[in-house]
């Protein structure tokens, strides 16, 4: 058929029968308006006038508008088109009576008339599929561009490409790179809208010509195929019907398309399965697929290509994001190393303070009460894990003597001191010897050498035990708990007393800075050292705000500067107040206070228990310095237990 002709049933055709069979025109006799359709082929309608009150002038100007024809037949009489078929409705008017050519002619011009109509269709409709398609490829475009999650990515890619394409179903496999041997293709991650059920197995195949997706990879070329169980015997690939089997899925029209990335390398491979005349419709029944499954247009092969192109760079910018991450983090955690190094004693404290910070975020996140409002997306937690991680990173700047001192004096000064009073011994020795050489060599064992001699070792011996007493004094005040009362007196008086270095000089037997040191109150650091240990905050900020972190994580300084500033104003080193210290920040100092008490003993003091550190916390909220919300649900969600770094 090359026309169509629509008529009423009462219209006698006969008298041009023959000429309409010699053109191919099909006719088709209509009653009703609902009938009234434009075929595949030009289509015309050839409107007699007892017809006419069926087929109104709105019912004849939609049929125009979609691209019909209409030829009306005048009534006895009528000369002219009358008023009731208003402009532009008619192709042609026939009066009647007419001859069969006349008739034919007014149909060819119809015929003319419906086929330029439909072009202007077809082409204005083209038009807006073109529009509606690139609209949904830029939106697919953007949406692929912009998810960083690699897992995600794959699942849009292949989600936005059954959506396009109407497919039940799709898989995708990516080519992958091997340091031995050559490249595999690996099979990432499969949808299948008909049946969910169907547990995704990922597995690889070699990068050659014997499957359909490794036949592309190598070709590079997109392949169409109508039936995968009616492929052409001189075919290298051959398909794989154990998964249609298995799940009793039917493998009916393919389209698989390569992905290739910027410099034209195909990267991975892009199947889609069953290509449907309704998107929503499920495949479950043999019918199902007969009815529903057809093949996949060129059309379709140029939008999925595009789509394939945008994947692919999607994929490989994932990757790069990947890398740079994975990179980044690698030297996040060397650099934890390097100052965990310096004090062994504090190994594991920068990841263990992460992970309890953000698991400390992620109850708070979750909750509702004094925190109703409060949330953190994935990148704000990330934001806290590497401010945890990197928190204590001044201490690079703080002298490793300082930073792992555990004595008030340092173990070369302790010695120091040990050989003055092995010194000052050895003299008093020396003299007691001298003496009673000196004695017996003027007087002799006579007379009252007995009682000199007792007297002498009374003397020397009472000299001895002071000696000895002095060295235990500065051993008991050199620990960094508080002096027993009235030792601190005792070392004073003991320290100004004088011995003669070998030239004869008279010299305290403690210096002022080992005094000094010695008489530190509290702890084993003087207030100059206690400064530098502070200034490792600074230190940290300085460092951290040296990296270019990217718009999600530029808070990372911000964070970690106050991790041990207090809301009452008590930390510092910039002794901030409530509102100026950031939750994240106040959440780190809980998660920092409670390691620093709870875990293994250091040098300078010794781990405390759980409970015990919890009590010491709950303290700190009665007076102010810590965040009483967040420190209550520190115990609650027992973040304290989330010490795995992750
Ligand atoms: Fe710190
Ligand atoms: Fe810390």
């Amino acid at each position: 058929m090359r026309f169509a002709l629509l008529h009423s049933p009462s219209l006698d055709l006969r008298s041009v029968a023959a000429a309409l069979d010699a053109e191919d025109v099909t006719p088709r006799a209509i009653s009703r308006p609902g009938d009234l359709d434009v075929a595949d082929v030009p289509t015309a309608l050839l409107l007699d006038p007892d017809a006419r009150d069926r087929f109104p002038a709105e019912v004849l100007r939609r049929f125009a508008t979609s691209g019909g024809a209409v030829v009306a037949i005048g009534a006895a009489g009528e000369h002219d088109v009358p008023n009731s078929f208003p402009d532009g409705v008619l192709a042609a008017f026939v009066p009647r009576p007419h001859g069969p050519r006349q008739l034919l002619v007014a149909l060819r011009a119809a015929y003319r008339e419906a086929a330029a109509r439909s072009d202007v269709l077809r082409a204005r409709q083209e038009a807006v599929s073109r529009t509606r398609e690139l609209g949904e490829l830029t939106r697919i475009g953007m949406a692929l561009a912009t998810e960083r999650d690699y897992h995600t990515l794959l699942d849009l890619i292949l989600t936005q490409a059954r959506a396009l394409t109407a497919s039940d179903a799709g898989s995708l496999y990516l080519v992958e790179e091997r340091e031995e041997g050559p490249p595999l293709l690996h099979f990432k991650h499969a949808q299948n809208f008909s049946r969910p059920d169907i547990p995704i197995v990922t597995s690889t195949l070699p990068l050659d010509r014997t499957s359909i997706a490794g036949y592309v990879a190598t070709t590079g070329e997109p392949l169409v195929i109508d039936d995968a169980y009616e492929l052409s015997p001189d075919v290298e690939f051959s398909i794989n019907r154990s998964f249609d089997d298995k799940y009793r899925y039917r493998t009916q029209s393919l389209l698989t398309i390569p992905m290739k990335d910027h410099k034209e390398q195909v990267i991975g491979v892009l199947q889609l399965i069953n290509r449907k005349r309704h998107g929503e419709a499920k495949l479950v029944h043999p019918q199902d697929f007969d009815a529903e499954v057809i093949r996949y247009s060129q059309r379709v092969v140029e939008l999925v290509s595009a789509l394939a192109g945008q994947a692919a760079v999607s994929i490989e910018n994932s990757g790069l994001y990947e890398d740079i991450e994975r990179l980044f983090e690698g030297f996040v955690r060397a650099a934890v190393t390097a100052i965990e190094q310096r004090d062994p004693t504090t190994f594991g404290h920068s990841g263990r303070v992460a992970s309890m910070t953000v698991g400390l975020a992620e109850a708070v996140d979750r909750a509702g009460g004094p925190f109703r409002g409060i949330t953190f997306t994935k990148e704000e937690i990330r934001e806290i894990r590497y401010a945890g991680l990197l928190h204590d990173f001044g201490k690079v700047g703080v002298r490793e003597q300082v930073l792992v001192k555990a004595k008030k004096l340092y173990p070369a000064e302790l010695t120091l001191i040990e050989q003055r009073h092995a010194f000052i011994r050895r003299t008093a020795e020396r003299e007691f010897h001298r003496r009673h050489a000196g004695y017996l060599a003027e007087r002799g064992r006579d007379g009252g050498y007995e009682a000199f001699l007792t007297e002498l070792r009374d003397a020397h011996e009472r000299e001895l035990a002071q000696l000895d007493r002095f060295l235990r004094l500065v051993g008991d005040a050199n620990e960094p708990s508080l002096l027993a009362e009235g030792a601190f007196e005792e070392l004073l008086d003991v320290a100004a007393r004088t011995y003669e270095d070998p030239g004869g000089v008279p010299q305290p037997y403690l210096t002022g800075d080992e005094v000094r040191f010695l008489t530190i109150r509290k702890g084993s650091l003087d207030p100059a050292e206690r400064l530098e240990i502070e200034s490792h905050v600074t230190h940290t900020y300085k460092f951290l705000l040296q990296i270019p972190w990217t718009k999600e994580l530029q808070s990372v300084p911000v964070i970690a500067y106050g991790h041990h500033e207090k809301l009452d104003g008590s930390g510092y080193p910039r002794r901030v107040t409530g509102g100026q210290i950031p939750i994240q920040t106040r959440m780190m100092t809980i998660a920092d206070i409670f390691d620093a008490l709870t875990a293994s003993d250091r040098p300078y003091k010794r781990a405390v228990p759980r409970e015990r550190a919890l009590a010491i916390m709950e303290e700190e909220v009665e007076g102010g310095a810590l965040d009483p919300d967040l420190a209550k649900m520190f115990v609650e969600a027992k973040a304290f237990e989330v010490t795995e770094e992750r």
